[in-house]
């Protein structure tokens, strides 16, 4: 029997995105069949006791309590970077200088400039690099795709996207590194924004200009941390400031002619993770929501009059990409899906010697989307983004 290219993972951080990765690693062997194997090597987490407990529960061979030590070692082939945003500069640039692949979280960076320079450094080294914006890989989405590169949908006029979430609304819930500048970059336009800006970049096309307006309804908060599950432990009864958004609009022109609005708030009562698209074109529209993600609504203006109307096509045949690799058609996928399918792009690529979508020239071009919605909200007007990305072309 053939042997498997085994990529050793070392992993930075082990909390919620921790154990999405961990599952995805070790699920991937189970449904693709594919010449290449990831192997957990090692993660790393500042505080001993909790990385040993998460390597024992998640399946790690080895850890280790400083994210450089994983760097250095010889047995690991790829760094996978889950830590809030503020690391992610440091560990990239340190792993690519070390020839590791890397394989970072949304959004990429804290700011435009340094996006750049990660990006620099991975192509200098010439290692894999990808981010993880998995919401591509959900089959439904992927099938959006195929239907708009057939021109099923003809022109596309329009994309309106949401992602809107509740968790933040408790005014007592704390200050967690989320709500921290320095920390995350930005709030819900980072976090969630970042999202469906690679969803309509993926989808529609490029962005050339935006306008944007935010708010902070909640100015402080007591003073905690992050547990697990989006949950948050209050650690004082002082209150520090809250320095990003809960929530943010705004308006965007792409390079093609379309349309586009975007939402994406912590304070949409009801709504747990309402990350959701409908893109309007000459002969179609498209509906998908995360909360549903198996499903996409497909509108076709050339079906029989008197039959029309959005039809719900449940994306689990084999025709739609990834759906072949699991389950019986109908026997639906979930959240995890999603992560499993990037890693085996994740694979192919390390295998292969490229650097599958999306990869850090599209987490640039996202941060320019996010740089240039900041600077609108700050100078009240359109900001272009196409010539904050031009170095790129
Ligand atoms: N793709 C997605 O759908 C998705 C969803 C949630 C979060 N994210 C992204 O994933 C990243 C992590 O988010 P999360 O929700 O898992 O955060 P989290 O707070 O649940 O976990 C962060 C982890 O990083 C560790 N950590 C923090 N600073 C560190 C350091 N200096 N060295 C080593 N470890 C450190 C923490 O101990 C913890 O294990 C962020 O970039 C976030 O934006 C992506």
């Amino acid at each position: 029997m053939k042997s498997k290219k085994q990529i050793r993972v070392g992993m930075v951080g082990y909390r919620l995105m921790g154990r999405a990765h961990s599952h995805a690693y070790r699920d991937f062997p189970f449904y693709f069949d594919s010449d290449t194997i990831p192997v957990l090597q090692a993660v790393a987490g500042r505080d001993e006791e909790g990385v040993k407990a998460a390597a024992d529960k998640m399946g790690w061979a080895s850890w280790e309590t400083d994210w450089r030590r994983l760097i250095e070692r010889e047995d690991i082939d790829l760094i996978d970077i889950v830590t809030p945003n503020n690391t992610h500069a440091e560990i990239v640039i340190a792993a690519a200088e070390a020839g590791k692949h890397v394989f970072c979280e949304k959004p990429l960076a804290l700011s435009l400039d340094q996006a750049k320079q990660m990006l620099e450094a991975v192509k200098k080294a010439g290692v894999t690099h990808m981010v993880c914006h998995n919401y591509r890989f959900s089959p439904a989405v992927q099938f959006a795709k195929k239907l708009i590169e057939e021109g099923r949908l003809g022109k596309i006029y329009h994309i309106r996207a949401t992602f809107l979430q509740d968790w933040l609304m408790d005014p007592d819930f704390p200050l967690i590194w989320r709500l921290r500048k320095e920390v995350s970059g930005g709030g819900t336009l980072g976090d969630l924004g970042a999202h469906i800006i690679d969803l309509a970049r993926f989808l529609v096309g490029e962005f050339s200009e935006v306008v944007g307006m935010m708010e902070t309804f909640i100015k402080k908060r007591p003073l905690g941390s992050m547990t697990d599950n989006l949950k948050g432990r209050i650690e004082s009864d002082q209150r520090g400031e809250v320095t990003v958004d809960d929530a943010t609009a705004f308006l965007a022109h792409f390079e093609n002619g379309a349309l586009g609005t975007f939402e994406s708030s912590r304070f949409s009562r009801g709504n747990r993770a309402g990350n959701r698209f409908e893109i309007n074109g000459e002969k179609g529209s498209l509906r998908w929501d995360m909360e549903n993600l198996n499903n996409l609504q497909v509108y076709l203006a050339d079906d029989e009059p008197g039959l029309q109307g959005f039809r719900t096509i449940n994306c689990t045949e084999e025709e739609h990409p990834y759906a072949g690799s699991y389950w019986p058609s109908g026997h639906i996928l979930g959240y995890e899906h999603t992560f499993i399918n990037i890693v085996s792009e994740l694979m192919n690529g390390i295998s292969q010697g490229y650097s599958p979508q999306p990869n850090f020239e599209d987490g640039v071009k996202n941060q320019a989307v996010l740089e240039a919605v900041e600077e609108s909200v700050q100078t009240r007007s359109w900001v272009g983004v196409s010539e904050k990305v031009h170095v790129l072309s």
